[in-house]
């Protein structure tokens, strides 16, 4: 059974909160499991992206264990409980793409995108393409060509690789047989660039589903809006956190907007802090 928790933000589905005076002054939500929620993807469906800071709007995904780990073993799999890996594959449908670091890609298997067709029906109505496309990033582009989310993809949603100058020609040259490829900075590519070059694509609503280096990157570059992320009742595995920012990255604040749970497993989304001066979304 799926449920709510309740007066988290002000724009979460509050359901039931008790107030209690907090010793520093002000008041305590107590969250306390609230209304049952017919479908978990329901709330992120919700959600308007439709006023980003900039060209488009971008969602993490991520699944961590109570210790924060994003992966046991090198893979994601076991992290992720029952409900958790039901709502991650429907999660695509708020996406006009969907971002991802290399290593995830080769690790995890991608491939493209599929979606019921209730769900490319509910995305036509939306306005949306039918499938989100991949998009991948790599500067090393050291893939198997012949890998299903480049041999797989519809010719509606070709799967996009994001590369720097400095990739190799060789490996570029083979990339663009297989895939749409963009060039997105110098010796990196520059998450600013690549959300960028996607919105240039009249991608709007870009969905990372990791890894924890690339969606670091997004982090550090204060590019990311929104983070669904789900809680695992377990701990241990990878010495590896849901985001591994570069050095020197400062900290930047999140407001949680809702929190549901199935069973022992947490989902909560969170939108980033309007800084002073900066009109919330
Ligand atoms: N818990 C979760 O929700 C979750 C989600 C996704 C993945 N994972 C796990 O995370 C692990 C993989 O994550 P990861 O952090 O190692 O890798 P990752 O972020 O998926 O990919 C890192 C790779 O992306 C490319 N990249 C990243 N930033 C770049 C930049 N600025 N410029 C150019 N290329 C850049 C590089 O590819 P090249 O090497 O090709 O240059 C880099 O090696 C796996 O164990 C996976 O199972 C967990």
């Amino acid at each position: 059974m799926l449920q709510a928790y309740g007066g988290a933000g002000g724009r979460g589905r509050a359901t039931v909160t008790v107030d209690r005076a907090s010793p520093y002054g002000g008041w305590v939500h107590e969250l306390q499991r609230g209304a049952e929620v017919p479908d978990a993807l329901g709330p992120y469906l919700d959600v308007d992206r439709a006023r980003p800071r900039h060209e488009c709007w971008v969602t993490g995904h991520m699944v961590a264990g109570l210790d924060g780990t994003a992966a046991v073993g090198g893979r994601v799999g076991s992290l992720s409980t029952a409900p958790d890996r039901s709502l991650f594959p429907r999660m695509r449908q708020i996406a006009d793409v969907v971002l991802v670091g290399a290593e995830t890609v080769r690790r995890e298997g991608y491939g493209p995108i599929r979606l019921t067709d209730q769900a490319r029906e509910q995305r036509r109505r939306r306005g949306m393409s039918p499938t989100p496309p991949v998009a991948v990033v790599s500067r090393s582009l050291d893939f198997d060509w012949t890998a299903k989310v480049f041999a797989d993809a519809p010719e509606d949603a070709r799967t996009h690789i994001i590369t720097c100058e400095a990739a190799d020609p060789v490996r570029r040259a083979e990339a663009e047989e297989v895939a749409v490829v963009m060039v997105a900075g110098g010796d990196r590519v520059e998450p600013t660039a690549a959300l960028r070059a996607l919105a240039e694509l009249e991608h709007r609503v870009v969905l990372c589903e990791g890894g924890p280096t690339w969606l670091g990157e997004l982090v550090a570059a204060d590019r990311l809006d929104e983070l669904c992320l789900s809680i695992s009742p377990l701990m241990g595995g990878d010495p590896l956190p849901v985001a591994v920012t570069p050095p020197g990255t400062g900290l930047v604040g999140f407001d949680l907007q809702n929190a549901m749970a199935e069973g022992s497993t947490l989902f909560l989304r969170y939108e980033r802090q309007p800084k002073d001066g900066e009109e919330s979304g």
